[in-house]
């Protein structure tokens, strides 16, 4: 078997970013080396909580979980529509018997990044949420970007337009300018945006699919999933949510389950109708070399089955 792919993630849980991790952790082919939370979703004290009973539940309760930034580089505090009060929905998950992790995730990411540089080697950094922990390292020792493999990011939107205004996804509401700085970190990026996400609908009939695999974690599993279904076929062409984080994973499992398009992304600061929305340069009209991979196209009976197999097996 070859070496599995050392990765840090950053979220901030939320449904999604639960059924994400739990697709990490099933994983043979990645070695988690940390969960860092951010605010997000729902605030950070809540999002570290989350954390810490998603790994539990899991069964890792040995995966450390650590706190992160409480708020967004600039600009006003955004949270989450779509996971309930608590960024579960209703499901309480057991609490974690695990002493908690006192160091902060922007430390947590240096620490990692910095050692892979001495050993020359590379970390995978999938994000979940808002960059902010990410931003700030990266602020702190722009060197660090070195010792990324790829940043992975649900983050963006392009010609779906936006999720909470007309023109931006969450992800990058939340903290345009600390996704920006991530954009122009110089390591290779791949987007999710809500272009390829949206392709990711937890349908009716996919949700039962998970339901018929009998794992010890499935029950509970549809429970969040059913919970986030935001029964919005206006929008999605079908009823049930789009899981957007765990296509983050996906793509270093089954990069193959995607089509992607190289783009040179940037990021709307300006207050605005146009604040955090991504502007993609697919064509090359600004001349400027593409800063991202962009995930554009999803085999999703394929997505499904990966990822219902996972959890089913964990
Ligand atoms: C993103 O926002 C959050 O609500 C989800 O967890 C996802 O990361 C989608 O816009
Ligand atoms: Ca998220």
């Amino acid at each position: 078997m070859t070496t599995p792919l050392p990765v840090l993630i950053d979220c901030d849980p939320g449904v999604d970013d639960s059924i994400a991790i739990l697709l990490a952790l099933a994983s043979p082919e990645l070695e988690v080396l940390g969960i860092t939370t951010v605010a997000g979703n729902v605030p950070a004290d809540r999002t570290l909580e989350n954390g810490r009973r998603v790994v539990a539940w899991a069964g890792r309760p040995e995966v450390p979980v650590y706190p992160g930034c409480t708020a967004p580089l600039l600009g006003p505090v955004v949270r989450g529509k779509y996971s309930g009060a608590g960024g579960l929905g209703g499901t309480l998950l057991p609490e974690s018997a695990a002493p908690a992790e006192r160091d902060h995730a922007v430390d947590v990411l240096t620490r990692h990044l910095a050692a892979a540089i001495a050993e020359s080697r590379k970390i995978t950094v999938c994000v979940l949420g808002p960059m902010t922990n990410l931003a700030v390292a990266l602020a702190r020792d722009p060197s660090l970007a070195a010792g990324i493999a790829q940043v992975v990011a649900m983050a963006g939107a392009f010609s779906t337009g936006g999720n909470r205004t007309p023109t931006a996804e969450f992800n990058v509401l939340a903290d345009p300018h600390a996704a920006e700085i991530v954009l122009r970190c110089g390591a290779p990026i791949v987007l999710a945006p809500l272009d390829v996400t949206f392709q990711a609908l937890a349908t009716p009939e996919r949700v039962q699919a998970l339901k018929a695999r009998d794992g010890r974690l499935t029950r509970t599993a549809v429970e969040l999933i059913t919970f986030y279904d935001r029964n919005d076929p206006a929008r999605y062409g079908e009823p049930g949510g789009p899981l957007h984080d765990p296509c983050v994973i996906a793509w270093l499992l089954r990069p193959k389950l995607f089509g992607t398009r190289e783009a040179y992304v940037t990021v709307g600061l300006q207050p605005g109708l146009g604040y955090g929305q991504t502007i993609g340069d697919f064509f090359k009209l600004t001349g400027e070399t593409p800063n991202a991979t962009v995930l554009w196209k999803l085999n999703a009976p394929g997505f499904f089955d990966l990822l219902w197999d996972r959890i089913a097996a964990l």
